[in-house]
């Protein structure tokens, strides 16, 4: 289970919000019969097959299988926790969030959460108004002029100024009688070490204020007007921020890199910035640490694409191993855009302009070939170069945690050097960080970051009838609590083969959680929210009225059938083979069970 709020009584919140109205803050959607469908916001496709149902309160994407209740929705959206999902729509309805449960820790993070939040809020109108002030703001906007940034870009930006001085908005939260620890904690201010009094963090330096998906500033970056040393300052690393988490430029992007499944992700704030001004408004940049898990994790959820944009080759090279396994694993096309020698994309789309930007755009590589080429170039295709090639591909390879995307990233490389796919695979092999191939196990604590090979594919798991028997055996346990008992008594459970069905239907019957809203309320893996959720948007699944206990029966009849016929037990033969690692008789075993399903094409059907 995922990092949870136990105890916690959210029903109040979820049944306040209109989960079409939520969804509809993002994509468009049409009414078609009980429930409304739109474009997927988690996948680029031209059909829609996202659907909304009001009535269970529940969304599913029937391409890519993401699905959940509300605050799922939110998390994935916005790349955020639960509780800022919950906090998100308390706001927006108007409902109480249940804080009066929250432990005494619980409740006393989120009142420093909120309290620095409102800090920010004062630093953010602070450093906006020293921007604006005819005598103190002139130096900082005679900067931001000379360097190309127009005040439409300063206001969308929320642009501000720290003045020179070493004191002044220690001063001025002191006479405005607001308390200073807030402050210290943001980094903001820092005591002096002696006599007493408080000094600012940021001083002489434009401020960006780093804005999360919910609009709430929760950190600052500031570069200095002259040669001050550091150039660039952000804020600490706080409750609120985390560099290695978050991503400037997030409520400009989003909509625009929704639409066109594709975002531009630079270095620096000025890159940004310039990419924005330059029309190119679904950007994000870093803000001066390397690309994390966490970061790719957030971009998913934003596009299906990304262009990393580097200064040059060699930059871009080193970024691109670093992260070349991160993309791959979380199945995010990237590509590496490498500008001329001597620019960077401030200085080049200021120099050359938006078309030439777009060429460079055109022509990117994929990370592999784009890592393969520059090899290749620097190796040549001589035997000798060649095994340098491979010698340096392989690190890269091994850091693929996915099994999918490592073959295809081998089958890539492997024709593009003309060699043997296998010697390659073996070459690989070595280089695969053992601790890495089997433990990944999921998602670091947020929601968005899903590992792709658990993901299920919907499509597929529509076809295999065994599956099938099992989707629609847990749809009846969910929608007809007397089947419980039938269950139980039959010993069902046991004989599933998807271990998430399996655990679903597990809690179900050990709990009596029968009832969609009992259930949602009391799961916090979201993985088995989906999964609720695939199984109640599922049109093969029966609706609530249709379950009695004839058709119960029947469908644990034929279920039971299609065991006794299948006799042998595929599962846990193909589980031990996987297990002891013999991946010839896996193979075997998988193709002989493929060639015996195809022969039993019977599919489950439920007639009266
Ligand atoms: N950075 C940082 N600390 C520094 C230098 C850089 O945090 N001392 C981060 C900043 O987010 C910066 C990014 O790394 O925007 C890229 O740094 P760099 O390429 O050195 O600067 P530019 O963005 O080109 O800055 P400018 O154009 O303002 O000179
Ligand atoms: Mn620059």
């Amino acid at each position: 289970m995922t990092a949870a709020v136990p105890n916690l009584d959210f029903s109040a919140i979820k049944n306040a919000a209109n989960i079409v109205e939520i969804v509809s803050e993002t994509i468009q959607l049409k009414r078609v019969g009980k429930n409304y469908m739109g474009l997927c916001p988690f996948h680029t496709e031209k059909t829609p097959s996202f659907s909304v149902s009001p009535e269970k309160g529940l969304f599913y994407c029937f391409g890519c299988g993401e699905g959940g209740d509300v605050l799922t929705f939110l998390m994935l959206r916005d790349g955020i926790g639960f509780i800022e999902a919950a906090r998100y729509l308390s706001r927006k309805y108007g409902v109480a969030m249940p804080e009066r449960q929250l432990n005494p820790h619980q409740q006393r993070r989120l009142q420093a959460r909120e309290r620095q939040l409102a800090l920010h809020r004062t630093a953010t109108e602070y450093f906006s108004h020293t921007l604006e002030h005819p005598r103190l703001g002139k130096p900082a906007r005679a900067y931001l002029k000379q360097r190309g940034i127009t005040a439409e870009t300063s206001q969308t930006f929320r642009l501000g100024y720290a003045p020179d001085g070493w004191d002044r908005l220690s001063r001025r939260l002191n006479s405005q009688g607001k308390a200073l620890e807030p402050a210290i904690a943001a980094g903001l201010i820092m005591a002096r070490n002696e006599g007493g009094g408080h000094y600012d963090r940021f001083r002489n330096r434009i401020i960006f204020p780093i804005v999360d998906v919910g609009g709430q500033v929760i950190g600052f970056g500031g570069r200095a007007l002259d040669d001050a040393k550091p150039k660039y300052l952000n804020s600490p690393e706080t409750l609120l921020f985390n560099k290695r988490r978050m991503l400037y430029g997030l409520p400009t992007a989003r909509t625009p890199a929704r639409q066109k499944g594709v975002v531009y992700l630079v270095e620096g704030f000025f890159d940004a910035l310039a990419l924005y001004q330059h029309g190119i408004t679904n950007t994000l940049a870093t803000m001066g640490t390397a690309l994390s898990r966490e970061h790719v994790g957030l971009l998913k959820g934003f596009a299906q694409r990304v262009n990393l944009v580097f200064d040059s080759d060699a930059a871009g090279i080193k970024a691109a191993q670093r992260s070349a396994g991160l993309f791959l694993d979380a199945h995010v096309e990237a590509r590496v855009l490498v500008l001329p020698p001597g620019h960077d994309p401030d200085s080049f789309l200021f120099a050359e302009g938006p078309e030439k930007f777009q060429q460079a755009a055109d022509k990117a590589l994929g990370l592999v070939p784009f890592l393969m080429e520059t090899a290749i170039e620097r190796n040549g295709l001589e035997i000798e170069g060649k095994v340098r090639t491979v010698a340096e591909m392989k690190p890269i390879l091994g850091a693929i945690r996915d099994r999918v995307a490592r073959s295809v990233a081998i089958k890539t490389i492997a024709e593009r050097l003309q060699i043997e796919e296998n010697t390659l695979l073996d070459e690989v092999r070595g280089a695969m960080r053992p601790s890495l191939e089997r433990s990944y196990s999921g998602r670091n604590g947020n929601s968005f970051a899903r590992v792709p090979d658990q993901r299920p594919d919907p499509k597929s798991a529509a076809v295999d009838p065994g599956i099938r028997f099992e989707r629609l055996i847990v749809a009846m346990m969910i929608n007809y609590p007397l089947s419980l008992q039938d269950i139980k008594e039959r010993n069902i459970i046991e004989h599933f083969k998807d271990r998430r069905l399996s655990q679903l239907a597990r809690l179900i019957a050990d709990e009596s959680l029968s009832g969609v809203e009992p259930l949602m309320t009391r799961l916090e893996d979201p993985d088995i929210l989906q999964l609720v959720a695939s199984l109640m948007m599922d049109s093969q699944v029966p609706e609530k009225e249709q379950w009695d206990a004839a058709t119960c029966s029947k469908l644990l009849d034929q279920y039971q059938l299609m065991l006794n016929r299948q006799g042998s037990d595929w599962v846990s033969r193909i589980k031990a083979a996987e297990s002891s690692g013999d991946e010839e008789l896996l193979a075997e075993l998988t193709k002989q069970m493929l060639a015996e399903k195809q022969a039993q094409t019977q599919q489950p059907k439920l007639e009266k």
